[in-house]
């Protein structure tokens, strides 16, 4: 049993994860600044705190054997709206992460929570991992520098160093504890509720991953940091599907889906977001797995396939449960 910290535990990714590592028999410590009903199940210690507090994470880091770092500000938008707190947030909160576990006695294994917002506008198609990073945005800008931090402190020179696994996630979905604003929960409440759905340029296309695909690449990755490493440490995955869906089609769906009489309407797109992402899994699924098990499908009829469907969609729960799950 290894005992686990999950910075930002009481988020989307965070309480999923926490409750995976706790049926696997892991000791779990949850570190967030608030704390609700997604982690009321939880057994573990609940240390509410604020990442960018260098002494209170130092105290919640001490003691573990990993810590799985996912505090932030975590919306392209929000950064947008105010640049101060994701810098600090995103940025601080994580060089206090890294110092707390150079300086930690328990040597803790550190997993970062990137975005592939770090990419930017791709320069070809599928992106891997190692394309050149040029954020469009102030969120995927702080997320390039917590790398470049993640990087600086597995300088074997620094006695001892920290050697991080960097994951990129992508998209991720399938969860009412996802954020409201988020473009499948908002698409799936207004189509529920009969409004009408804007799309900011809906051309945009993005490569969404499902909850319980991103959660088993992080723990076949975290599986086999443990076990002799097998090259894990110091490593960056990105977790992807390597399918792309626009933001158009995704509407499309959820409308065609929900029977809904949402309308959908087309807006001028924001300088600041990526207009087409669609990740090479390449390195996640020979290494660990991850990716790629669950696609969002459901593609309007009068468009041609290019993926054959074998399952059907389905959409789970109420206006307050957005889970929308569709299978392969
Ligand atoms: N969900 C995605 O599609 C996605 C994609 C790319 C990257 N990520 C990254 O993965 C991580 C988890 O994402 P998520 O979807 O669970 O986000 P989330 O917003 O649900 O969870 C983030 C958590 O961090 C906490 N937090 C924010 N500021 C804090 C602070 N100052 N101190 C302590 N805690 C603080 C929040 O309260 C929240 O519970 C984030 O780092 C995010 O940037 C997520």
């Amino acid at each position: 049993m290894d005992r686990v910290l999950i910075t930002g535990g009481n988020g989307f990714i965070g309480s999923h994860l926490a409750e995976r590592l706790e049926e696997l028999g892991h000791s779990v410590t949850l570190f967030d600044v608030h704390f609700n009903g997604n982690t009321t199940s939880l057994r573990g210690p609940k240390i509410r705190g604020d990442i960018r507090d260098y002494p209170v994470v130092k105290d919640a880091v001490a003691g573990h054997d990993a810590v799985f770092h996912l505090a932030a500000v975590s919306r392209v938008a929000w950064g947008q709206m105010d640049p101060y707190t994701c810098w600090t947030t995103n940025q601080l909160g994580t060089l206090n992460v890294l110092e707390a576990c150079r300086k930690s006695e328990s040597r803790p294994l550190l997993f970062y929570a990137s975005s592939r917002e770090v990419y930017g506008e791709p320069q070809y198609l599928p992106v891997d991992e190692n394309h050149p990073k040029k954020p469009l945005s102030v969120y995927g800008m702080t997320k390039l520098c917590a790398e470049r931090a993640c990087g600086s402190y597995s300088d074997p020179s620094l006695s001892p160093a920290v050697n991080p696994v960097i994951f990129r996630f992508s998209n991720v979905y399938g969860s009412e504890r996802d954020l409201p604003e988020r473009v499948i929960p908002k698409f799936m409440t207004k189509a529920l509720h009969g409004e009408d759905i804007t799309l900011y340029g809906g051309d945009q296309v993005l490569d969404f991953t499902y909850i319980d695909d991103t959660l088993s690449g992080i723990l076949k990755a975290f599986a086999a940091s443990f076990d002799g490493g097998s090259g894990v440490p110091g490593q960056e995955f990105h977790f992807v599907t390597g399918r792309g869906v626009s933001v158009s089609d995704l509407a499309t769906m959820i409308v065609g889906l929900t029977g809904s009489s949402s309308r959908i309407i087309q807006s001028p797109p924001n300088n600041f977001e990526v207009r087409r992402f669609v990740g090479d899994p390449g390195k996640s699924p020979s290494r660990h797995g991850s990716s790629g098990r669950t696609v969002l499908v459901g593609r309007p009829a009068d468009r041609p396939r290019e993926v054959p469907l074998r399952g059907k969609g389905k959409i789970l729960g109420s206006r307050h449960q957005l889970r929308h799950v569709l299978r392969r």
